[in-house]
């Protein structure tokens, strides 16, 4: 059989998604109650990371401890592929000692390739194009709160980045309609949009795209490795900040998400985090319980 890898959201089926969705429910609850849960006892899960994080490296490393199995941190500060070892000898050598890796990259290609040449499964911990994993923890805290999002209207404002692209993803591995109001110059992948057509739109209009939306997802206007590109993107995107007075154009029970980190003030209102329809906190516990339930079922199967 073919190693398991989870690269995008396109690498499970609908079924799959929705089990691990419900198993991370389980998984949370097993937790909560005190119980002592180690399938996989003298596991060890590599985690490469070349872009910071805070709740990717502790939702690993953590649910990786709980799950009585370690975790690897390595930083290209410290090893040869920060000095410049080819990607495809470290995937070979890395997954002949480890168990499961965990990746955050820039080029997803790197990701692509690394995954070629290792023996063990590899999941992505977010590269410039897609973070998947995220989207995992998502849809469990939609699930959790509101039921099943299949044939909600979902509606992504700002930067048609990889958060937004793991939403188009998102939609038609789960079967919802997505609005995305980005401003020009900022739109999701064009040939991701054309191949999902049918699910995803892009708008200029935050105020228009809002309306009847079921869920509000924002992030960061400029992400990790635009830096350089922060003070401009506050002005393209003036306009496209996420509010409570924009929540009140959307559903009554609309929910809002964001990945974290947020930067208050500029995607995102000082008081948006702490509105009752945020949910952002939950979000962020979820990685933990998601990422879980991915590793058990990569390793595992389903259970
Ligand atoms: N949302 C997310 O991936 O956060 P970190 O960058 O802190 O891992
Ligand atoms: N779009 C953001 C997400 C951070 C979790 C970034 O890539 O920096």
């Amino acid at each position: 059989m073919s190693t398991k890898h989870f690269l995008t959201l396109l690498d499970l089926s609908r079924d799959d998604i929705n089990r691990i969705i419900q198993r991370a429910i389980k998984l949370k609850a097993m937790r909560n109650q005190g119980e002592i849960y180690e399938p996989m006892k003298n596991k060890v899960l590599g985690m490469i990371f070349e872009k910071s994080s805070t709740r990717t490296r502790v939702s690993f490393e953590a649910g990786m401890a709980q799950f009585g199995g370690s975790a690897i941190f390595l930083s290209p500060r410290d090893t040869q592929l920060g000095r410049g070892e080819p990607i495809e000898d470290s995937a070979k050598v890395i997954s002949s000692m480890v168990d499961i890796i965990m990746i955050r990259t820039f080029e997803h290609d790197k990701l692509v390739r690394f995954a070629e040449h290792s023996k063990v499964p590899v999941i992505n911990a977010l590269t410039d194009d897609f973070h998947p994993c995220q989207l995992l923890a998502d849809m469990q805290a939609y699930v959790e709160h509101r039921g099943s999002i299949q044939g909600r209207k979902v509606v992504w404002i700002g930067d048609g980045n990889n958060m937004c692209a793991s939403y188009i993803n998102a939609a038609r591995q789960l079967d919802f309609q997505l609005v995305a109001a980005c401003p020009e110059g900022f739109d999701p992948d064009a040939e991701l949009c054309k191949q999902n057509a049918d699910r995803v739109t892009v708008v200029r209009d935050p105020a228009e795209a809002v309306k009847d939306a079921d869920l509000v997802v924002t992030d960061v206007w400029a992400s990790m490795g635009q830096e350089e590109e922060q003070q401009e993107r506050m002005k393209q995107f003036a306009g496209f900040q996420v509010s409570p007075a924009l929540m009140d154009l959307a559903k009554d029970d609309a929910l809002f998400m964001h990945c974290l980190p947020a930067h208050r003030g500029e995607e995102v209102s000082k008081d948006m985090l702490d509105d009752p329809r945020s949910v952002v906190f939950d979000e962020a516990e979820n990685r933990l319980h998601a990422q879980k339930a991915l590793m058990e079922y990569l390793l595992l199967g389903h259970q």
